[in-house]
């Protein structure tokens, strides 16, 4: 912790979070709660709810939750203490300068000293393209069919002939070599110095989420080698974690992401009006960035290039977003090359079009895989079947398998009883008769073991929670030592310390955690859905199995430990001694 505690709940007390989050969602009032569609995921009828009471968030369609803090990591992609910064600025708290470990302060100033010299070199490029010597750039970009408002939305910009200027300039605002260096914008040559990295190139700043320049794509105007150069990686600059086009396309509010090959393809697109449109930065589509994209949105159109390298890219890109959870679809661009020549050559309501017919991910791999088989010979359209069953293999849901199965059965002239039997067969055959899950991110995954148990440790505190009075009839079996899972742990450890002391306060637990995934499955401690059970008679059984439940597992849990931690030897007496009590025991809800 960069802030002492005591700080950080100050000022989360001072933020409410209904009136934080107002500012960035429409949110209506319903019962005790506030209600909005989720930023986090996409949808159309409200599950995002906010807590005035519990001072948290939850959303019960994709499960994200936290408090004022994880809302602002999330929504704004700031880390926790740039997340601490900005509700103390919004509250008025002044931030102590001290409160800053040395180390830690150095990293986050020299964070920020590289977005400021970032920025003022995308200034530097965004006059010069629009001085006398700029000329050129700016005559490239126009013949390309951008218009000045486009260049000046993406703050295109120019590096000139003269490597020094760049490095002259920034000397002159003050920055160091070594800050220039360290942002790649220039490097050190043994005859000249430090020279600017970008070099009679068209420069198309590349932006966070917040609009805060971290790098540079710069392209050759014209044929030279190589086309792009881009910023290497640097403490700002991650290009795995980032998208082009994202600072916009997050509001774009279109139900889709339009994820494009290039910085162009963009650009073109939002030019047209396709303001949902992104591109990777230079390197291949990563998980990360499909993270990212399922915050905004949970169905994922590829307008990738139409050539061999761009199917193969796509194909790669669906595998990737099928793994996250979202659904893609492939938009077909032919006979052009990519977004930026289609829209020149069809324009806004062709490629509208183009996204009405867009293929679903699926039949699009299971038309690229027909072109490797020979239709004519039977062996070869054999094994193109075979392929096809062990792709549907790939569907976790019955319904969803079935359904795939009987339409690729049509489409592709396959009696649907044959293929199913090819499926069946494939999936015993491999062991796979469940096949690969893919869990979505914030969806819980049943019936696993270990998850079974988190979740009876989560139902667990969820209930005490909301009902205090229970910690009393529970103290005497379950201590925090029986939450198996390290953060459940941590949580119930401070809530049943509170609850002794007569009172507790769930978001100011969270912010325990720093880590924003941390700060959701602690959050997710307080939103597990009880059982809807309307008799006090059930609903003392339930309680109880859950008890139980949490009880047996911590059991199991230290038993299994027992050769190796000297301490669990004292858990498993306790535990087997508590679990032939609780057996007997009637513990009422009253
Ligand atoms: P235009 O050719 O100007 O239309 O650019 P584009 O954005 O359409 O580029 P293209 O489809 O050729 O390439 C897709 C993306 O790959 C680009 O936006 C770059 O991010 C990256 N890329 C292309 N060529 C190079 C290169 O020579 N070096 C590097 N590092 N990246 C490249
Ligand atoms: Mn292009």
């Amino acid at each position: 912790m960069f802030y002492p505690e005591e700080l950080v709940e100050e000022i989360r007390a001072k933020n409410d979070i209904v009136d934080v989050i107002s500012g960035y969602l429409k949110m209506q009032k319903k019962g005790s709660n506030h209600w909005a569609c989720c930023p986090f995921h996409n949808e159309k009828t409200p599950s995002f709810s906010v807590s005035g009471s519990k001072q948290m968030f939850h959303c019960f369609g994709c499960g994200v939750s936290g408090n004022v803090y994880t809302f602002i990591m999330k929504y704004e992609n700031y880390s926790f203490q740039e997340a601490v910064k900005l509700l103390a600025d919004r509250a008025g708290v002044q931030l102590p300068e001290v409160e800053y470990s040395e180390e830690a302060r150095r990293r986050e100033n020299k964070r920020a000293r590289l977005l400021e010299v970032c920025k003022e070199a995308a200034k530097f490029f965004y006059f010069q393209l629009r001085s006398p010597h700029g000329r050129i750039g700016y005559e490239y970009l126009s013949k390309r069919e951008l218009s000045d408002e486009t260049m000046h939305k993406f703050g295109l910009g120019y590096a000139g002939k003269d490597g020094a200027g760049l490095v002259k300039y920034l000397r002159s605002r003050g920055y160091e070599d070594e800050l220039i260096k360290e942002a790649g914008l220039a490097s050190y040559s043994e005859k000249r110095g430090l020279v600017s990295q970008f070099w009679n190139r068209v420069m198309y700043p590349i932006q966070d989420i917040n609009h805060r320049v971290i790098g540079f794509g710069g392209r050759v105007m014209g044929d030279g080698e190589p086309k792009y150069l881009n910023s290497p990686e640097t403490p700002i600059f991650d290009k795995r974690r980032n998208l082009y086009g994202l600072n916009f396309a997050r509001t774009a509010r279109s139900g889709n992401v339009i994820l494009c090959e290039g910085y162009m393809d963009v650009i073109a697109m939002h030019q047209a009006g396709f303001t949902q449109a992104v591109a990777s930065l230079g390197t291949a589509f990563t998980p990360e960035q499909a993270g990212l994209l399922r915050r905004y949105t949970d169905s994922v159109l590829l307008a990738y290039d139409s050539d061999g390298a761009g199917v193969k890219a796509a194909l790669r890109g669906i595998g990737i977003l099928r793994e996250a959870g979202l659904s893609g679809k492939v938009i077909n661009m032919r006979p052009y090359k990519d977004p930026d020549e289609f829209m020149k050559a069809l324009g806004r309501e062709a490629f509208e079009e183009r996204i009405a017919q867009a293929e679903n991910s699926f039949f699009f791999e299971i038309r690229i895989l027909e072109g490797q088989f020979d239709m004519k010979d039977p062996e070869s359209k054999t094994r193109f079947h075979r392929e096809i069953a062990r792709k549907l293999c790939g569907f976790t849901e019955d319904v969803e398998r079935e359904n795939y199965l009987q339409a690729v059965a049509e489409k592709y002239f396959i009696g649907v009883d044959n293929l199913r039997r090819l499926v069946t067969g494939y999936a015993a055959q491999t062991g796979l008769a469940k096949p690969i899950s893919r869990p979505k991110s914030g969806v819980q995954q049943k019936n696993k073991p270990e998850e079974s148990a988190k979740r009876s440790q989560r139902l667990l505190i969820t209930w005490v929670t909301d009902e205090p009075s229970l910690f009393e009839k529970i103290r005497k079996y379950i201590t925090a030592q029986d939450f198996t899972e390290e953060i459940y742990r941590k949580v119930a450890e401070r809530l049943f310390r509170e609850l002794e002391q007569g009172s507790y306060n769930p978001a100011g637990i969270i912010s325990m955690f720093e880590d924003e995934e941390e700060q959701r499955e602690a959050a997710a401690l307080f939103h597990t859905k009880l059982p809807e059970l309307t008799t006090g008679q059930e609903r003392e059984k339930a309680f109880h199995d859950i008890v139980l439940a949490v009880k047996k597992n911590s059991y199991e849990y230290y038993t299994a430990k027992l050769g190796t931690d000297v301490s669990a030897l004292n858990q498993v007496i306790e535990g087997k001694k508590a679990l032939e009590e609780l057996a007997r025991t009637h513990i009422s809800l009253d």
